[in-house]
C-alpha cells in the first residue's frame, strides 16, 4: 500500500515547519521534518570537528546519522547519539551549516531512502526544499509556500524575542537572503517549486489564513 504524501516546501521563515506541523496533526499524517536532517548531519560534524567542505567524510555522517524522533502528535523532540538536541539543531550557526552541508550531492543521496521511509500509512506531511521535485515527485499534493525576506526576518525576530533574543533585523534579512541564493542555486535539487505545485506567498497572510489555504488545496 503506497502511502499519500503531501509536500511542502519553501524557503525559511516561510512558515512551513508550523503549518506542516498542523496540517500532519490534523489529518492524522506522520511528519518529516527534512531540514532536521540536514541540522543534524551539520550538528554531527560540527561535534566531531568534521570539516564543512569534506563532502565524502560529510556524506559518511549523513549514512550513520543515529537520529530518532519523538512526537505526540503535537510537537516532535529528536534526538542524536541518544542526546536530546531539540533546540541544540535550531541555531543560526547550525542553521547556516546545515545549509552548506546540503549543497553536496552525496550528502543529499545519502539522506533519501531515509526520507522516503517516513512515507507510512495513513500518510505523510513532507516539509522541506525539495519534497515535490526529488523526494517525492508523485506526492498527491504538493505546496510551495514563500514570503517576502523582511517578512520571513519579521516573523523569525518575533520568533526568537519571544525567547528573550534580541538579534539586529538587517543581519537576519541578510542571513536570510544568504541562505536563499544559497539553496536556489545549488547544482542539486536547488530550492524551486515544482511545475504541479500550488504556489502561496503567505507575505500578507496569517498562520490561519495560511492553513485555511493548505486544508483547501488537499481536501480537493
Ligand atoms: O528548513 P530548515 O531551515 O530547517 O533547513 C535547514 C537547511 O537545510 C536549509 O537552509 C537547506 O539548505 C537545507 N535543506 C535542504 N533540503 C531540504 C530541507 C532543508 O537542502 N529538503
Amino acid at each position: 500500500v503506497v502511502a499519500p504524501v503531501i509536500a511542502i516546501d519553501g524557503p525559511s521563515g516561510s512558515g512551513k515547519g508550523t503549518l506542516s506541523q498542523m496540517l500532519a496533526s490534523r489529518l492524522g499524517y506522520h511528519l518529516l521534518d527534512s531540514g532536521a536532517l540536514y541540522r543534524l548531519v551539520a550538528l554531527a560534524a560540527l561535534n566531531k570537528k568534521q570539516e564543512l567542505d569534506d563532502e565524502s567524510g560529510l556524506a559518511r555522517i549523513a549514512a550513520a546519522l543515529d537520529v530518532r524522533f519523538e512526537t505526540d502528535g503535537q510537537s516532535t523532540r529528536i534526538f542524536l547519539d541518544g542526546n536530546h538536541v531539540s533546540d541544540a539543531i535550531r541555531t543560526e550557526d547550525v542553521g547556516m551549516a546545515a545549509s552548506k552541508v546540503a549543497a553536496y550531492p552525496a550528502v543529499r543521496d545519502a539522506l533519501l531512502a531515509r526520507q522516503r521511509g517516513f512515507a507510512q500509512i495513513p500518510g505523510l506531511v513532507a516539509d522541506g526544499r525539495d519534497m515535490g521535485t526529488t523526494v517525492f515527485p508523485d506526492a498527491e499534493h504538493k505546496i510551495f509556500l514563500t514570503a517576502s525576506a523582511e517578512a520571513r526576518a519579521d516573523r523569525r525576530c518575533k520568533q526568537l524575542s519571544a525567547k528573550g533574543i534580541f538579534v539586529n533585523r538587517d543581519e537576519v534579512i541578510r542571513d536570510i537572503q544568504a541562505r536563499d541564493e544559497r539553496d536556489i542555486n545549488r547544482s542539486v535539487s536547488p530550492l524551486k517549486p515544482a511545475i504541479d505545485a500550488v504556489v502561496i506567498d503567505s507575505t500578507r497572510m496569517t498562520i490561519d489564513e495560511v492553513f485555511a489555504a493548505m486544508l483547501d488545496i488537499v481536501r480537493r
